[in-house]
C-alpha cells in the first residue's frame, strides 16, 4: 500500500510517499530557513504563506521521485496537529482536497507522535534489500552475515518502549505500549531542547537553526570546560527544564547583569577564540545529553521498558547519539533525513492508523495542540 503523506506542521512544506509503512519511495522537503534565518526563528505569517507556495510543486516532486502517479496512490494521510495553525491549515486542506477528488481514504496523524515512528522508516533500496534477504532467509539461503537473520535493518522496537521526542517545538517523554497506544509521562516545563539549542546559538550570533551548528562545534570542545548546571527536577520527576541551563550559557558570554559592565544582547557576544566557542558548545552539550540520558534512565525504570524509541530534529545529535551509546536497552534513533521535520514519517504512521483504525473523516481539522498533550 502506498501512502502519500504531507507535512506543513512549522517550516518545512513535506511531502512523501510510504510503502506498507516503510519503505519511502521519495520524500521531499522544502525548507525555509533562509526565510525565518534572519529574524532568527521561525514567523508564522511567513511560515504559512510559504507552505501555500510550496505545496504543490513539492508534491509534484514527490510523486515524480517515487514514479507514482496519484491515481496510484492508495491513501493521503497529512500531520494535522500540534503545530502553527495557519500552517496546518495548507496541508490539511490539501490533504482534504487530494482525498476528495481522488476518491482516497484520508489519513490525519499526531506530528510529535510521527517523529517516534520514524525509526522504522528505510530509503527504497534499504528497503528492498531488507525484503530480499527475508526471502531468501526463509527459503534457507545463507546471506552475507552467515545466515543471521537479525540485522540492524530487520530489528524492530519491542513494547513497552519508552519514547523522547526532542525537537525544536517539543521535549517529551512516552509510554508506548504499541505505535497506537501512546502516553505522556513528562514534558519540559519551558523551553525544548531544540529550542534552547537555536536560543543559544542565537545568543552567540552563530545562526539559526543553532542544533547542527552548535552540534558541530561542539565536536571540537572540551566537554568539562564549563560546568553548566544540570536539571533534573525533583527526585522521579520525568519534566525536563532547559531554560536555566540557556541562561547559565547567557550569563558567562555577557556577565551576570548588576556584576560589572558586559556588552549588551543586542551589540552581539564580546570577541573570543574559536576553543573558547567551541568549549561553550561542548559544555552546553555535554549538560542537555546528559539529562536527557539520565530522564530517558527513569522513565524507563519507571514503566519497565524493553527499548527506547528517540525521534525529532535533536535526534540527530552527535552527542545524543553517542550518549546513549551504552545504554542499558535496544535504543532506536530514526536514519538521519528523518529527524528533522519530514512527510515520510507521517506517511509511515498513517499505515499503522489505516490498518488498525481505519480512515478519518473529510471533517478533519487542523488543531494546533497534541494530542498527547495530556497526562493520563
Ligand atoms: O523536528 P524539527 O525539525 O522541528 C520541530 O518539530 O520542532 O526540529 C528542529 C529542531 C531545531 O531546534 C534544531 O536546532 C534542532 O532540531 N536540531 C538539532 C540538530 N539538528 C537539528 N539540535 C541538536 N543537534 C542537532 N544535530
Ligand atoms: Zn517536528
Amino acid at each position: 500500500m502506498r501512502i502519500l503523506a504531507i507535512e506543513s506542521t512549522c517550516d518545512e512544506t513535506g511531502a512523501a510517499i510510504v510503502e506498507d509503512g516503510r519503505a519511502v519511495l521519495s520524500n521531499v522537503v522544502a525548507s525555509q530557513i533562509d526565510l525565518h534565518a534572519k529574524y532568527r526563528g521561525v514567523v508564522p505569517e511567513i511560515a504559512s504563506r510559504a507552505h501555500i507556495e510550496n505545496i504543490l510543486p513539492v508534491l509534484r516532486e514527490a510523486c515524480e521521485t517515487a514514479d507514482c502517479r496519484l491515481a496510484e496512490v492508495d491513501a493521503i494521510a497529512v500531520a494535522h496537529r500540534p503545530g502553527l495553525i495557519g500552517s496546518l491549515l495548507v496541508g490539511v486542506t490539501a490533504a482534504k482536497s487530494l482525498a476528495w477528488a481522488l476518491g482516497k481514504p484520508l489519513i490525519g496523524v499526531d506530528h510529535v507522535h510521527a517523529h517516534l515512528y520514524s525509526v522504522m522508516l528505510e530509503e527504497r533500496q534499504k528497503a528492498e534489500g531488507r525484503r530480499q534477504k527475508a526471502e531468501s532467509d526463509s527459503r534457507g539461503v545463507r546471506g552475507e552475515e552467515g545466515g543471521s537473520s537479525t540485522t540492524a535493518a530487520s530489528a524492530l522496537p519491542e513494547f513497552p518502549a519508552v519514547g523522547l521526542v526532542c525537537s525544536g517545538g517539543h521535549t517529551a517523554l512516552y509510554e508506548l505500549k504499541s505505535w497506537l497506544d501512546v502516553r505522556m509521562i513528562g514534558s519540559t516545563i519551558d523551553d525544548a531542547v531544540g529550542e534552547a539549542y537555536d536560543k543559544v546559538s542565537a545568543l552567540l550570533a552563530l545562526g539559526y537553526p543553532g542544533g547542527p551548528i552548535i552540534d558541530r562545534l561542539a565536536q571540537a570542545g572540551d566537554p568539562k570546560a564549563i560546568d553548566f548546571p544540570r536539571s533534573l527536577m525533583a527526585r522521579e520527576s520525568l519534566d525536563f527544564s532547559f531554560s536555566g541551563l540557556k541562561t547559565a550559557v547567557l550569563y558567562r558570554v555577557y556577565g551576570v547583569p548588576g556584576r560589572g559592565a558586559k556588552p549588551s544582547t543586542l551589540a552581539g557576544p564580546p570577541k573570543m577564540s574559536t576553543q573558547e566557542l567551541a568549549d561553550i558548545a561542548a559544555s552546553f552539550q555535554a549538560a542537555c545529553v546528559e539529562v536527557i540520558v539520565r530522564k530517558i534512565e527513569r522513565a524507563a525504570r519507571y514503566i519497565g521498558a524493553k527499548s527506547v524509541i528517540i525521534g525529532g530534529g535533536v535526534s540527530a545529535n552527535r552527542g545524543l547519539r553517542v550518549g546513549m551509546q551504552n545504554f542499558r536497552l535496544p535504543v532506536f534513533f530514526p536514519p538521519l533525513q528523518f529527524c528533522t521535520d519530514n512527510a515520510a514519517m507521517t506517511g509511515g504512521l498513517a499505515w499503522e492508523h489505516l490498518r488498525v483504525l481505519g480512515p478519518t473523516g473529510l471533517d478533519l481539522d487542523a488543531i494546533p495542540f497534541s494530542q498527547f498533550a495530556d497526562r493520563t
